[in-house]
């Protein structure tokens, strides 16, 4: 039964984002979007008017996870909000899921979502609203400016889009051919970020290091905010092995604001496997590529991304995994199960994994992963770096910020506040995170 409510304009909404970095963007300039129409945000789904779910579909049972949430925002009173699909599961499931479920007001792709105003007129109206173009004309053109943001951490999108077509993944027909945005955009974008009280920008792409403009790449524009006044530190990602040029190694070695961490996923340590995903690089083209980004940078954190149990995959591929991370001790890393995906080459291969080798596979590759994350965190511990603060920690007094490398920093710091940039000493470590203590230094922001 659907209220009468979700059939006038909503005047508060929610949107809740799932997935990579480029959703949680999304999700924001979204919600911007949604402020500028006049409409407040609500902080619960329920008790909103309406609700956008920013999806992801990287891995199975996106579109369930999607139902179950829906089926989450009804009310007691049998009414519920205006409801909107976002992301990768609307474009990849969106027409499909509005025909298997009433509750679904609005569908919208990700690189259509500046038109949502409109869709939520439509949907007002009770008008079919469903929109999984890719226009030639940027959503970015649309999206009003950046506001005032009170966290000193900010992302911006300036490349979006995969061209790779790795067998497995279904991003490359869910977000879209390789994009990249105009120089200009993007400095307009990280200014008003700075004025608005970001201390740091991390640039986002789906392959942030295959952004190009007018032969400029990513070291250029890492160079040209390196001279923005108050941005303290820059990051990027996440980077392909094939897009990481000379340039960019380079900036590692010399740019001060650009922070000694890179996420450069290699997804598996054997060749065949690599072929059979169309990676384009091998297990020693890509270590080759980090002896030259740590002779650039010593210290750099690596963290990479890994899927065990790919078709085929057998027990000598899966240990060429296990040596490959061994040998290059990742400060972080993400595991996965492969999961086959609709329409992707993949899911088609012959010799698919059974469930149980890989689970057994990924429990022994995380066990590496942690024993190695815990020992990059040792080897810090007696540093003395700059911590940006981030949140409150969860005892009073404490808070939490994050040190050159993005490991979690708890320290206790009396008289600072988010936002403020402390030099502490790393006196303990864990797997996930680090102690500090106060050199005395601080920065107020
Ligand atoms: N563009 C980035 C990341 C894309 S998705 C890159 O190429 O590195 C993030 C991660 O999800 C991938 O690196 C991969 O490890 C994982 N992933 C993608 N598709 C998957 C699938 N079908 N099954 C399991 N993991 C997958
Ligand atoms: Fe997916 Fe491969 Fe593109 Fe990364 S490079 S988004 S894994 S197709
Ligand atoms: Fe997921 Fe789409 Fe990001 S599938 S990982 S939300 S690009």
């Amino acid at each position: 039964m659907i209220h009468s409510k979700t059939k006038t304009k909503p005047q508060t909404y929610h949107v809740k984002s799932f997935g990579c970095q480029m959703n949680v963007y999304d999700g924001e300039r979204m919600a911007e979007m949604l402020d500028a129409q006049g409409l407040t945000p609500a902080a619960d789904g329920v008790d909103a008017d309406m609700v956008v779910l920013n999806t992801c579909h990287i891995r199975e049972k996106a579109a369930e996870k999607v139902y179950s949430d829906i089926g989450r925002l009804r009310r007691d009173d049998g009414s519920r909000p205006m409801i909107a699909v976002a992301g990768c599961v609307a474009q990849a499931e969106g027409a499909e899921i509005k025909r298997r479920t009433k509750m679904v007001d609005i569908v919208v792709g990700p690189q259509a979502y500046h038109r949502l105003p409109d869709l939520i007129d439509r949907a007002a109206r009770g008008e079919e609203a469903l929109d999984t173009d890719m226009p030639a004309a940027s959503k970015f053109g649309v999206l009003p400016g950046r506001p005032k943001q009170p966290r000193p951490t900010a992302f911006l999108t300036v490349q979006e889009g995969c061209d790779k077509f790795c067998t497995y993944c279904v991003v490359p027909y869910t977000r879209g051919a390789e994009i990249s945005r105009p120089w200009d955009a993007i400095i307009d974008e990280a200014k008003a970020l700075v004025d608005g009280g970001a201390r740091e920008i991390t640039l986002l792409g789906q392959n942030v290091n295959a952004w190009e403009d007018d032969g400029k790449g990513l070291h250029d524009l890492i160079r040209a905010l390196d001279r923005m006044e108050r941005l303290e530190r820059i990051r990027y990602t996440t980077s392909h092995p094939n897009d990481m040029s000379d340039g960019l190694i380079a900036a590692h070695g010399d740019v001060e604001k650009l922070m000694p961490y890179l996420h450069l996923p290699v997804q598996s340590g054997s060749d065949p496997i690599l072929k059979a995903m169309n990676r384009s690089h091998t297990r020693d083209s890509y270590l080759r590529l980090l002896e030259r980004v740590r002779a650039a940078r010593p210290d750099i954190a690596l963290s990479g991304d890994f899927i065990v149990g790919f078709p085929s995959e057998s027990d000598t591929d899966f240990e060429q995994t296990l040596s490959l991370v061994r040998e290059v001790g990742y400060a972080y890393a993400f595991s996965f199960k492969y999961s086959p995906r609709p329409g992707t080459p993949a899911a088609d291969m012959k010799n698919q994994i059974a469930p149980e080798v890989m689970d057994e596979r990924l429990q022994r590759l995380q066990a590496q992963i942690v024993a190695d994350q815990l020992a990059f965190n040792q080897a810090t511990v007696g540093k003395r770096c700059k911590v940006l603060i981030e949140k409150p920690g969860r005892k009073p007094g404490q808070l939490v910020g994050k040190s050159p490398w993005l490991q979690s920093v708890h320290v206790y710091a009396d008289g600072a506040k988010i936002g403020d940039m402390i030099e502490v000493d790393i006196v303990s470590a864990g797997p996930n995170s680090l102690a500090g203590e106060l050199t005395g230094k601080k920065e107020a922001a």
